[in-house]
């Protein structure tokens, strides 16, 4: 069996950006009540000229050249994601843009654990030998979903996009994974097609509209990523035959940094091996595991041979955790 090894990464966000005190411009709410209940002090927000598919072009570069490989040799493009420029997939625009010719490009849909079960989806192809050079893209634009007017929910999100390139490798730095998800508590969290009913002729009827808003029991989400989240990571530690004391970064997805407090804490890991970023970018969905890995790789925190333990949680419910060795 053929092993992976993350070789590359890369990460864009849209240039605008709006602080907490632009935000209470908007709705009733504070710089103090954001910080103190999030950790969230500012956002990147997409504009109309923005897409997607660039986004995801820019970061897929960095990561590409970081990996030290053309456009040509890429086998697959997956590209996690919630908000495609179009719903029909926005994957092989990316491929488009790049000039990857030779890859096969799909999109993969599972919220804010897109990325670790498109990481996870990746690495089956390359252990089985099928592909060796895999682009995986987390990005989306929530910005274009969020209703503005509603403060339990526009004050969280931002847009950006993340990039890894994953190689067959002689030894595994996959260590460890394992994803879950529950339908049942699917109302949690979600961004519904509102289906109006149209009578074509007399008797034939079809659901035409939009969709509606992002809904989220806040609450509800929180309980859950608390409770979950520190389960799928010791899971996937066992998987590994790793333990907890040997993860040098926990990479979290970045929806809130007291659930990435209480996560920690619950795992009895230390607050300076916590990876987070989400003051300046806010919860950016799918992008976020991948905008954090890039940031701190480029930092130099994330050294060659570091243990990272990455885990995604969201709407779906999803959830799922990878661990791999940089
Ligand atoms: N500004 C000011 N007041 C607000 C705001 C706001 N932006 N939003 C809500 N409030 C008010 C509420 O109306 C409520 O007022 P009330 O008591 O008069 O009714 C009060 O603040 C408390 O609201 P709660 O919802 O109880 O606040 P809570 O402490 O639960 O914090 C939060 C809300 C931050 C959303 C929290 O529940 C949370 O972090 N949940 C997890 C959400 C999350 O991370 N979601 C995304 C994960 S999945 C994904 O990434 C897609």
């Amino acid at each position: 069996q053929m092993g992976i090894a993350i070789t590359g990464s890369g990460s864009a966000v849209p240039v605008t950006f709006l602080d907490n005190q632009g935000l209470s411009e908007l709705v009733e709410t504070s710089d103090e009540w954001i910080t103190t209940r999030t950790g969230i002090r500012q956002r990147r927000l997409a504009n109309a000229a923005d897409s997607l598919a660039e986004l995801a072009a820019i970061a897929s570069h960095q990561a590409i050249a970081m990996a030290g490989i053309t456009p040509q040799e890429i086998d697959l493009i997956l590209l996690a994601t919630s908000t495609p420029d179009d719903l029909f997939g926005s994957a092989c625009q990316i491929q488009a843009k790049l000039g990857a010719t030779r890859a096969v490009a799909f999109d993969l849909t599972a919220a804010c654990s897109g990325f670790v079960f498109g990481l996870v989806t990746a690495a089956q192809f390359i252990r089985t030998g099928v592909y060796h050079n895999v682009l995986l893209v987390g990005a989306d634009i929530l910005s274009r979903w969020v209703d503005w007017q509603d403060r339990r929910t526009c004050v969280l999100f931002g847009d950006a996009a993340g990039a890894v390139v994953l190689q067959a490798n002689k030894s595994d730095r996959l260590l460890g994974f394992e994803l879950k998800s529950d339908g049942t508590q699917n109302n949690c969290l979600n961004l519904a097609y509102n289906a109006n009913s149209t009578e074509l002729t007399p008797g034939v009827c079809v659901g035409q509209g939009g969709f509606l808003p992002i809904t989220m029991n806040g609450k509800e989400v929180y309980r859950f990523a608390v409770q979950k989240v520190p389960e799928v990571i010791d899971k996937a530690l066992f998987r590994a035959n790793l333990c907890v004391e040997q993860v040098d970064w926990l990479l979290l997805h970045q929806a809130n940094q007291r659930i990435l407090d209480a996560v920690a804490q619950r795992l009895n890991i230390p607050e300076d091996k916590v990876i987070s970023n989400l003051a300046y970018y806010g919860n950016t969905s799918a992008a976020s595991i991948p905008l954090a890995l890039d940031e701190a790789v480029r930092q130099g925190k994330i050294k060659s041979n570091d243990i990272i333990a990455a885990s995604g949680f969201g709407a779906g419910l999803t959830w799922g955790a990878a661990i791999f060795q940089w």
